[in-house]
């Protein structure tokens, strides 16, 4: 287990101008914030209260006004290559099978074919959809989409996973499901997540739902 700091914001401060208007609105305002290697960490809080905002700063999207935001004592741009960005479900490829989805990012890095199938597997094995690699994604369920599209990420190799809001799209069940089964894989990943929830808080800030290492302990 590691305590060390994997992501780490300093007094992080983006405000969006609009210059139609001439109006600007403050999304983050001197945020700190801490993720530890290996945390499942999950940014928690209101709708608009700007946690894709952080998460698209953090992925290299969008720049900070002012303040710091590292990965690994790096500043974020220089540290894309570590950070796979995990996009909903339907961001899949529909005309390529799930093991040939889950390849294209062995592909861009030029991978031969008969690695690319292994590591593809192993991928699928984790997310437990090995029997469905000769499926196309209209075949799958909701909930077995997204995992696709994390195995999809995982075999581009990055340190830490990104996730807006992983279960936006889902039914209550579905939701309840994946949210099991994504401890488990986090489990077994050995990486850093960091997602959000929408969730009604009286603050008008995000808090932080749970901050999870080891085997699942909540701290
Ligand atoms: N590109 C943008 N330009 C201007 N305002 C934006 C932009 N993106 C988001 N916002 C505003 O910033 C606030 C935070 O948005 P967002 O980060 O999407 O919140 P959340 O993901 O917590 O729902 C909202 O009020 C939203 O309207
Ligand atoms: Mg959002």
């Amino acid at each position: 287990m590691s305590a060390r700091d994997k992501i780490v914001a300093r007094d992080l401060s983006l405000t969006y101008a609009n210059e139609a208007t001439g109006t600007s609105h403050t999304v983050l305002d001197g945020f700190d914030l801490n993720v530890r290697e290996g945390e499942f960490f999950v940014l928690l809080g209101p709708s608009g209260c700007g946690k894709s905002t952080f998460l698209n700063v953090l992925a290299g999207l969008a720049p900070q006004t002012s303040g710091e935001l590292s990965v690994d004592g790096e500043a974020v741009h220089a540290a894309r290559r570590k950070l796979g960005f995990v996009f909903q479900g339907y961001a899949l490829f529909p005309w390529r099978t799930v093991r040939k989805n889950v390849e294209t990012g062995l592909e861009i890095r030029g991978v031969k074919r008969a690695q690319r199938r292994l590591e593809a597997e192993r991928f699928l094995r984790l997310v437990g959809l090995l029997d469905f690699a000769d499926h196309y994604p209209h075949q799958l369920s909701s909930g077995m989409r997204q995992r696709v599209a994390i195995a999809r990420v995982l075999a581009y190799g990055p340190d830490i996973l990104l996730m807006d809001e992983p279960f936006g799209a889902l039914d209550a069940q579905t939701r309840e499901t994946l949210q099991q089964e994504l401890l488990g894989i986090w489990e077994q990943s050995a990486k850093t997540w960091c997602s959000s929830r929408t969730a009604s808080t009286r603050r008008s800030f995000w808090r932080i739902a749970w901050r999870l290492w080891g085997a699942g302990r909540v701290a």
